[in-house]
């Protein structure tokens, strides 16, 4: 479905993107792991046309190189973001709307925007300012917005980021739900090893815009070169 081959970004000096290659497959939750500042979200940044870039991108098959960011929305990827970014002026309800409508060259579909705030459970809040709700419900708004767009494919960036236990249980049953529910295959970028270990069917790691390892996420987590530039000695004690 995501084919990524050979992509690379330079920002001046700076190789924030290495000849990386990998290939998500419909129906997948594939994870990308890596420490601060290794490339992860410069690769989402790539794949939704907001920079030009070297190597090449293909979703179902069609090359996105060139397209601005609405086309590939259009074409059916959507991402959240690594900090949670609400309208903080506009409702829940109102906030989905404008994803819906972002996907959409014709008016957006009120009755799209009713799925998602049932699919979500926000029933209760549509009506409050997306600014009010806590951490969870922002981040299930920031969710729904990108659901508006009817996604084939579902870009997260660190969506468990500040989130307490029982706010990680809730968001890996929601992903799934997208997941299975909504036949949308979902890339996550996490920083929790559980969460990836247990959500994902495939997980790629990557240091300074290069791959590590890529594959089976147990045997992934596993290897010794991950551990050293990555997980480091407590997680591979702890396990
Ligand atoms: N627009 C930009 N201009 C210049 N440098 C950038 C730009 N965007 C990212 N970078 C640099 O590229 C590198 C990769 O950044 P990126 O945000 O992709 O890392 P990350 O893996 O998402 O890190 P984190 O885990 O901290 O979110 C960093 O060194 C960052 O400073
Ligand atoms: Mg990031």
């Amino acid at each position: 479905m995501l084919k990524v081959s050979h992509l690379t970004k330079k920002f001046g000096e700076l190789v924030a993107v290495n000849d990386l290659s990998f290939h998500v497959a419909k129906g997948q939750i594939y994870g990308i792991a890596g420490p601060n500042g290794a490339g992860k979200s410069t690769i989402y940044n790539l794949i939704t046309g907001n920079y030009p870039f070297e190597g090449e991108i293909l979703f179902d098959g069609e090359s996105i190189a060139g397209m601005p960011p609405h086309k590939i929305a259009q074409m059916g990827i959507s991402r959240t973001f690594q900090v949670p970014e609400t309208f903080s002026s506009l409702t829940v309800e109102q906030s989905v709307a404008v994803g819906a409508h972002f996907g959409d060259t014709d008016l957006f579909d009120p009755q799209r925007v009713d799925e998602i705030i049932t699919f979500l459970e926000l029933e209760a809040d549509r009506d409050r300012m997306a600014g009010e709700l806590n951490l969870l419900g922002n981040k299930k708004v920031m969710i729904g917005a990108a659901l508006g767009t009817r996604p084939k494919m579902l870009l997260l960036d660190e969506p468990m980021a500040g989130s307490n236990a029982n706010e990680i249980r809730a968001l890996m049953a929601l992903i799934r739900r997208i997941n299975v529910e909504m036949g949308v295959t979902i890339i996550i970028i996490e920083h929790f090893m559980k969460v990836l270990t247990e959500l994902t069917d495939k997980l790629l790691i990557i240091e300074s815009g290069t791959r590590i390892a890529e594959g089976d996420p147990d045997k992934v987590t596993s290897d010794p070169e991950v551990i050293e530039c990555y997980l480091g000695q407590a997680y591979a004690e702890d396990n």
